[in-house]
């Protein structure tokens, strides 16, 4: 019995594939996971997706998504077979939901497709996210979209790759003509060109496809005989002097596989969702302490069940006063009902009819196994990072905070609301809603609150008054980034704008109105190091 419940493990956990979508906005990435969708057979058509732009985020995107198709989607994950697969999409908020969040669902991934607009290369928030995965070894496809505009040189995108992120660049194929002329790719392992035919419906629908190998390419339309020399060229280039892929290194985050397309016009889309299947990690083993507080690695085939929550929404639903608890699962199976204990204090929880949160229909889920995403009403007062599991009072490790950059005060309108005030900045911060910062040495001052996006500040000012009964007024101050100091702070020369202060953990931080005020600081501090995340 227990062997034959191994190899159902083992097996579904080869066969999920775990991973999220990260860009600077405007990049793609909706479009690119409508085409996900419909390259799955979960869309017969893609684009039924309206008014993306706008105030639309990217959640309410798949929840209209959901409520065309029925799919299986939470507002944290979306789940779906593709060849034979299950995938796993984490949603990685993006736009003016870019907040702690957005980092913390890397922490449920197991790989990572960063998509690229071709005219633009990488940009702010592509750099940070993927900064946070190079911390956690989560390794990296690249997808360089828009191929059909008239964007920068492929060679230029891919050394500004390496020399940007750090990370040695490998075409897997290669784009034939750019712009107006974009008409496929070339498969590199196999020397193959993929010609797509640009089909009326505006990639609603899947592109044909016609193969034809570089040796036997002769000019057509659009691809003149020098078109034709020059392709060959780059080919023949990238072979002498590119960079090798090799699965492994991908892996150890070494080298990034790097895609070219359109998730637009369809072109291209198909080979990089396979390379998903063909070398992107299935769910890999978890490092954590034990109970005697040593470090493990717990087998993700481990037939206990293990699992952390990477992520909390509260009052989805106004009328109920609920709050979700997103649950990644780690090991061993779920089963309905089951009980696990929370890691900590060591209390019994009983995982109860979770469900997908935003379908039409509340899904119940029967099971799941690693790499999947459960959402649990948080009745026990989960935080954000807790274990849950059957055995070994394990805990998973966490995603550092990352640098908060954007401060404020708050206070409540009526200042007789102190009291209120304070247990709700306590609890909302317990839950990850925002960051709380104390003047340096002095606990006891009036904290600031600290974010990542915009939108954490939106969401503490409407809890707090939705849930404690306190309006507030925030007042922005005027610091653009930190770092968590590393150093003696009694020696540290803290510049004439800049601010001294501690963490929760009473940890010193400087925040800097800019960052140019960092880098002198860090001139004029030798000694010292400032730290991104902490
Ligand atoms: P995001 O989720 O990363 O923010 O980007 P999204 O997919 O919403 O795409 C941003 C804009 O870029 C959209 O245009 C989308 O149609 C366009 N786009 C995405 N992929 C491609 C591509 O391969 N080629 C071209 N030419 N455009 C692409 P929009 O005008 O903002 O919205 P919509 O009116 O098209 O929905």
């Amino acid at each position: 019995m227990m062997v034959e419940k191994m190899s159902n493990i083992e097996e579904e956990v080869n066969r999920r594939r775990t991973f999220a979508i990260i860009s600077h906005p405007d990049a793609g990435k909706t479009t690119l996971t409508e085409k996900l969708l419909l390259y799955s057979g979960m869309l017969r058509t893609a684009g039924m997706v309206s008014g993306r732009k706008g105030a639309k985020s990217a959640s309410s995107d798949w929840m209209s998504m959901e409520q065309e198709r029925g799919i299986s989607i939470s507002s944290s994950s979306m789940q779906f077979e593709y060849k034979g697969h299950k995938i796993n999409v984490l949603d990685t908020p993006g736009h003016s939901d870019f907040s702690e969040d957005t980092y913390r669902t890397l922490t449920a991934a197991d790989s990572v497709i960063m998509v690229i607009d071709s005219s633009k290369g990488i940009e702010a928030q592509t750099l940070k996210l993927f900064d946070a995965c190079r911390l956690r070894n989560i390794p990296v496809i690249t997808f360089i979209n828009k191929m059909d505009l008239y964007g920068r040189d492929p060679i230029d995108l891919m050394e500004e790759v390496e020399n940007v992120l750090g990370i040695q660049a490998s075409a897997i194929n290669w784009p034939i003509g750019y712009g107006k002329e974009f008409q496929g790719v070339v498969d590199r392992a196999t020397n193959e060109c993929h010609f797509y035919t640009r089909i009326a419906s505006g990639g609603s629908l899947k592109p044909e496809v016609e193969y034809v190998k570089v040796d036997d390419l002769t000019p057509r339309e659009n691809l003149s005989a020098a078109e034709v020399e020059e392709l060959q060229e780059n080919l023949m280039l990238l072979d002498e002097a590119g960079n090798e892929f090799s699965r492994e290194a991908y892996l150890d985050f070494k080298v990034t596989p790097i895609f070219f397309g359109s998730a637009m016009t369809n072109f291209g889309v198909e080979p990089l969702f396979d390379s998903l299947i063909d070398f992107a990690p299935s769910p890999w083993s978890r490092k954590a302490v034990n109970k005697a507080e040593e470090k493990v690695e717990v087998d993700v085939m481990n037939p206990d069940f293990s699992a952390f929550v990477f992520k909390l929404q509260a009052n989805m639903n106004p009328k109920h006063r609920d709050c979700i608890a997103f649950l990644r699962i780690n090991s061993g199976k779920y089963e309905k009902d089951m009980t696990v204990l929370h890691s900590g204090t060591g209390k019994k929880v009983r995982l109860a009819s979770p469900h997908s949160l935003m379908a039409a229909e509340r899904v119940t889920v029967e099971e799941a196994y690693p790499g999947d995403v459960i959402g649990i009403n948080n009745t026990v007062g989960l935080g954000i990072g807790d274990t849950l599991c059957t055995k070994g009072n394990l805990k998973f490790e966490a995603l550092p905070q990352f640098q908060p950059e954007l401060f404020a005060r708050i206070t409540p309108k009526d200042l007789g609301k102190r009291k209120q005030i304070d247990k709700g900045l306590t609890q909302l911060a317990k839950e990850g809603t925002v960051q709380l910062l104390h003047e340096w040495k002095d606990s006891y001052s009036y904290p600031f609150v600290a974010a990542v996006g915009r939108l954490q500040f939106e969401v503490l000012q409407h809890r707090l008054n939705e849930e404690y009964g306190v309006d507030t007024k925030l007042e922005m101050l005027p610091y653009a980034c930190s770092g968590w100091l590393k150093g003696d702070p009694a020696i540290f020369k803290t510049p004439y704008s800049a601010r001294m202060v501690q963490d929760k953990d009473e940890r010193p931080m400087i925040l800097f109105s800019s960052q140019w005020e960092k880098e002198y600081a860090l001139k004029e501090n030798p000694d010292h190091e400032l730290l991104d995340y902490a």
